[in-house]
């Protein structure tokens, strides 16, 4: 690639500078990681909601879309549903109207071409047995595949070039072939997941012969289209890729014709480092794409938990990587590449890495989502609209739901109050970023402060809202974003004692842990997390649980293989004792007294910090409802969920209500004010 220059105009020169791809001329060095959406429609094209989805992803001025995995061989190669093909000429029409519409918009877009391999499930494959370069199940999914044979190999190879050529007639600017994640060519180039003894398993070179024949495939059918092609760069399994074997295999793949490689990093069973939980670093995997570069000499995309502009841009000015593929930053902030190019990077809505959006693609056909930005996925839902009647609102609450509903309310032509009981604002988002390696959670927390420094949202903390409070202001309004509370532990003696703590009280910060040895008694998330949060403090911890399933700590984490990464960052602590099948009994001032399999137990302990469980904390509502003030209820004062059921509560709740007052109303500007 050309040598960059310096812009001084450009806060982000390398990463605004244009770039090329075989003849692909791209605007920007920022391209949309692929991600299924579950907005395909049910016979595999592309329905409108995905269309608009796209699109609004290409407004906010990415250089290229690579549209989410597109089976090349349905149902057998399907790996979800919905899911979107490219297997079948009918459905060249709707692609080529998302080819449109990304273009009429400013950007490039490419599809990446997948076949799931032993990855998927028979629920999937109408049932058909899976295949793979040997019969040995994904340890997911458990389901046994059928090793590949000669006539399947081909009839696959046939259906990636059928697919490339329909991209093209499709108006596509690049194909990607999904080479990465433990899927069908991942499954061969592997180790761990193919154990063939023919001429395409053993050595590394029989490993990558089905692959890059794959590869040739697709580069005949794309014509003079650029083919990139997506691997994992380590796999983290035993036996698995790594980065030798990667860089080997993407020497080969320039070899035969390869425009560009996209490192990414994991497979099924080790989709922590494919979807990064929250603790893994902001660009973790930078320096494997850059080991990438080293190997070959055409363009490398670098991926994974690229949240700033300023790490992208030093990415690329570094050398680690050609392009910058975001993909969870893009679902937060589609404008995330229009407003680094302007220098506006505190409106950026920072990615947490919390994984709602992960949770509500793996629940089945609900759309991809984004905890913080309402619309992602929900495009061609109506807005809230404008009100404009200056009424009062009054907020209870200032978590993520009450912000939420108050910037939505503000916009919507409300005057907003905003009480908050507390000192600081969103205590719920200092707990959840409390624990190590958690603080993506405070990004998003100066994001909120910030958006609502710049709205006209009244702002009221350490103000403690009652019925009476709020009725003497007479508001037109309320929202009750009141949370959650701890539930009480009955039956133990001496919780009275100052040695007796809230955990939640600890990691929101309104309170603190005094001396050592901590016992913390309770080991769901907020257990968990304040054992992670005293023992990083340097205390000796004890996390004890009345439970005697291991496996059950944190049980409310989204997947198990994230709930099974989590514990084992738990046991990584040296001063962290896990306890099971213990039952807190009493507590003395400096111990306390708990019993298993019938026998006492006494530990010494500084500080006792309960975590038993949150309850919605939704006191005020019969009273306003009795004083006939109209009320809403979001977030965990309805039911203790997350983040993402808070910001989508008040904004759909509001939404409705808005549309309900003035049905004729002028729909406000999309989402940016939140
Ligand atoms: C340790 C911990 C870790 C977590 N980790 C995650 C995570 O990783 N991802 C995730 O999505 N979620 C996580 N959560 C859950 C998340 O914090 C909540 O779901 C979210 O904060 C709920 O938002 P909310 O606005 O409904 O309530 P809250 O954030 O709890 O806000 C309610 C606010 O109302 C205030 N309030 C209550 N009554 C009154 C009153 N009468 N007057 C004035 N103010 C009042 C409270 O002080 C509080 O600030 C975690 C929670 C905890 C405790
Ligand atoms: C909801 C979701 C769906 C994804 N689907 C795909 C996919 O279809 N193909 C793929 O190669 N990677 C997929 N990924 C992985 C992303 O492309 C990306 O590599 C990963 O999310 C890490 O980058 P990020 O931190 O910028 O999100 C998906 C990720 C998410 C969050
Ligand atoms: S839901 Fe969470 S992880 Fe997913 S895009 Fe939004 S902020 Fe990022």
């Amino acid at each position: 690639m050309k040598p960059l220059t310096k812009n001084m105009e450009q806060p982000f020169p390398h990463l605004f500078q244009a770039g090329r791809m075989r003849n692909l001329a791209l605007k920007n060095r920022l391209i949309m990681a692929p991600m299924e959406s579950n907005l395909a429609a049910e016979d595999g094209s592309v329905s409108d909601l995905m269309r608009e989805y796209y699109r609004a992803r290409a407004v906010g001025g990415i250089g290229m879309i690579i549209v989410e995995y597109t089976c090349v061989d349905r149902p057998l190669g399907l790996g979800g549903q919905p899911q979107l093909g490219l297997d079948d000429d009918a459905l060249i029409a709707s692609h080529a109207e998302l080819v449109r519409a990304v273009h009429a918009a400013g950007s490039r877009i490419c599809v990446q071409l997948f076949h799931a391999g032993r990855q998927t499930h028979p629920k999937f494959t109408s049932g058909r047995q899976p295949i793979a370069a040997s019969a040995i199940p994904c340890p997911m999914y458990r389901k046994m595949p059928r090793e590949m044979n000669a006539a399947d190999m081909n009839h696959v190879l046939q259906k990636f070039r059928e697919a490339a050529e329909r991209a093209v007639k499709a108006g596509y600017d690049a194909v990607e072939i999904h080479g990465a994640h433990g899927y069908l060519p991942a499954n061969f180039l592997s180790a761990a997941s193919n154990q063939r003894s023919d001429e395409f398993g053993g050595s590394l070179a029989n490993r990558q012969r089905f692959p890059l024949r794959i590869a040739e495939a697709v580069r005949q059918g794309a014509g003079d289209l650029p083919v990139i092609f997506r691997l994992s760069a380590d796999e983290f399994v035993i036996g698995g890729t790594q980065i030798d074997e990667a860089m080997d295999t993407a020497r080969r793949l320039e070899a035969i014709g390869v425009d560009a490689i996209h490192v990414s990093t994991g497979c099924h069973e080790r989709i922590d480092r494919n979807v990064d939980p929250v603790w893994m670093p902001e660009g973790w995997r930078l320096p494997l794409a850059r080991q990438i570069r080293e190997a070959v000499s055409i363009p490398v995309i670098g991926v994974g938990v690229i949240r700033h502009p300023e790490v992208a841009e030093q990415a690329i000015a570094e050398g680690s990587a050609d392009f910058i593929a975001l993909g969870r930053a893009l679902l937060a902030d589609p404008e995330w590449p229009n407003k680094a190019a302007a220098g506006r990077t505190a409106d950026i809505r920072p990615c947490t890495s919390c994984n709602w959006c992960v949770a509500q693609i793996g629940t089945g056909h609900t759309p991809v989502g984004c905890a913080e930005n309402p619309r992602t996925g929900r495009e061609t839902q109506p807005q809230p609209v404008f009100v404009g009647s200056r009424e009062l609102a009054v907020v209870v609450g200032a978590g993520p739901g009450g912000i939420a509903a108050s910037l939505t309310l503000d916009r919507a032509g409300y005057r907003v109050l905003l009480m908050e009981r507390q000192a600081a604002l969103a205590p719920g988002l200092l707990a959840s970023g409390a624990a190590p390696k958690k603080d993506k959670f405070l990004w998003y927390r100066d994001y909120l402060a910030h958006k609502l420094r710049h709205s006209n949202v009244e702002l009221r903390l350490g103000s403690m809202a009652g019925v009476a409070d709020i009725a003497a202001l007479s508001p037109a309004l309320v929202v009750l974003a009141t949370g959650s509370r701890d539930r009480e532990l009955a039956g133990v003696d001496g919780l009275d004692l100052p040695l007796v703590k809230s955990a939640y009280a600890v990691l929101a910060g309104s309170d603190s842990i005094r001396q050592g040895p901590v016992v913390i008694y309770g080991a769901g998330e907020v257990g968990c997390e304040a054992a992670k949060f005293a023992a990083g403090k340097g205390f000796d911890v004890i996390l004890a649980t009345r439970s005697s399933d291991a496996n059950a700590l944190s049980r409310s984490t989204y997947l198990r293989i994230y709930r099974e990464q989590f514990i084992a960052t738990i046991r990584a602590y040296p001063n962290i004792r896990i306890e099971l099948g213990a039952a807190l009994r009493s507590v003395s001032p400096d111990a306390v007294h708990l019993e298993r399999d019938g026998q006492e137990i006494t530990w010494p302990a500084g500080q006792l910090l309960l975590a038993v469980g949150r309850l919605p904390n939704d006191d005020l509502s019969a009273g306003l409802e009795a004083a006939g003030i109209s009320t809403l209820v979001v977030g965990d004062a309805v039911d203790v969920r997350r983040i993402g059921d808070a910001v989508h509560d008040a904004y759909w709740k509001i939404r409705d209500m808005t549309r309900r007052i003035n049905p004729q109303g002028v729909a406000i500007e999309s989402v940016d004010f939140l």
